[in-house]
């Protein structure tokens, strides 16, 4: 079981971020992922005097939480606003600030600790929660209703793509039979089912791990959303902006790796960190931005 760390989430690689974004004073700085808005805080204190934090959140609870810790930690002159929204709609948010393009831009992928330890989002097979996995309210369909109403292959499909699950025609075989008899409603009814037909030794990770990792990027469309905003990256930055991006998913590693690859081979971009930091799958890309052309004011 996690504890939880102060502020409900350690942000991770600060200085590495600092480091590749660069911020400077009075620049404007698109956070995607605000999270608890340990990152947002540290890079405001690169841009005061005067600057912008836009803080970005699909969970508004996340949201609040870093409005009040910017509030509280941020220097005072130091502009934040905050969106509830997708980061595939971060040209929307732009649009309704009324900004061309900013100078730089974060996304710290994946899930905050304290998404991951509350019950509320159903993120973990530790205890007993609904089976949920929504980390924005505006998503209709929960984990309860995948298990519920999507064909087997389908399931056996999210398993095996977002998260390499050996076993997973065997996973969605059993989920189907089991729902046949009683609905899968907890993350411990589903944990426990994985459990049953996925071997495991000690010492490995618990075998429902791969199959809730799989199902709350499902759920939480969070490839589709990282594709929305990869595609709108080149619009979104100034000229000479700077993005960084932090994954720990090999899956939207590639896709990240992918897209600045093609923007290095178009011209639009030079990339900063090429290859692996260090070896605990933690990864960052940073690209540097010099002349998209829709960035032109
Ligand atoms: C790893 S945490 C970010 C932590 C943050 N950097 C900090 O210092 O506290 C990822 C955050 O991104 C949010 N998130 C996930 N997918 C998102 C998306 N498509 N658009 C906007 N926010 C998203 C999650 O709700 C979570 O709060």
């Amino acid at each position: 079981m996690l504890g939880m760390p102060e502020h409900g989430h350690e942000p991770v690689m600060v200085e590495e971020v600092l480091r590749f974004l660069d911020p400077q004073p009075g620049q404007t700085i698109l956070d995607c992922t605000a999270g608890r808005g340990g990152h947002s805080v540290r890079i405001a204190q690169r841009l005061s005097p005067g600057g912008t934090v836009i803080a970005l959140d699909v969970d508004p609870e996340n949201l609040k939480y870093a409005r009040h810790r910017f509030e509280a930690e941020a220097p005072k002159d130091v502009q934040l606003r905050t969106f509830h929204a997708n980061f595939g709609e971060a040209n929307d948010v732009l649009s309704e600030l009324n900004l061309p393009a900013v100078d730089g831009l974060l996304a710290d992928l994946g899930v905050s600790t304290n998404q991951l330890i509350e019950k509320s989002h159903g993120l973990s097979f530790s205890e007993e929660a609904p089976l949920d996995m929504r980390l924005d309210p505006r998503i209709k369909v929960k984990a309860a209703d995948i298990v519920a109403q999507w064909e087997e292959k389908e399931i056996a499909d999210v398993l095996f793509h977002y998260a390499q699950e050996r076993f997973s025609h065997r996973i969605a075989r059993k989920i189907v039979l089991t729902r046949q008899r009683e609905p899968i409603l907890t993350t411990g009814q589903l944990a426990r089912l994985v459990r049953s037909v996925v071997p495991s030794k000690p010492g490995q990770i618990d075998p429902a791990t791969r199959t809730f990792q799989a199902l709350r990027m499902a759920v939480n469309a969070e490839v589709e959303s990282l594709e929305g905003l990869l595609d709108l990256v080149p619009e979104l930055m100034r000229p000479n902006g700077r993005c960084v991006f932090i994954s720990f998913h090999s899956g939207e590693d590639r896709l990240v790796k992918q897209a600045s690859r093609e923007w290095e081979s178009s011209g639009l971009c030079e990339l900063l960190v090429k290859n692996r930091w260090n070896r605990a799958k933690k990864k960052c890309i940073a690209t540097r931005d010099r002349e998209a052309p829709s960035c032109e004011r």
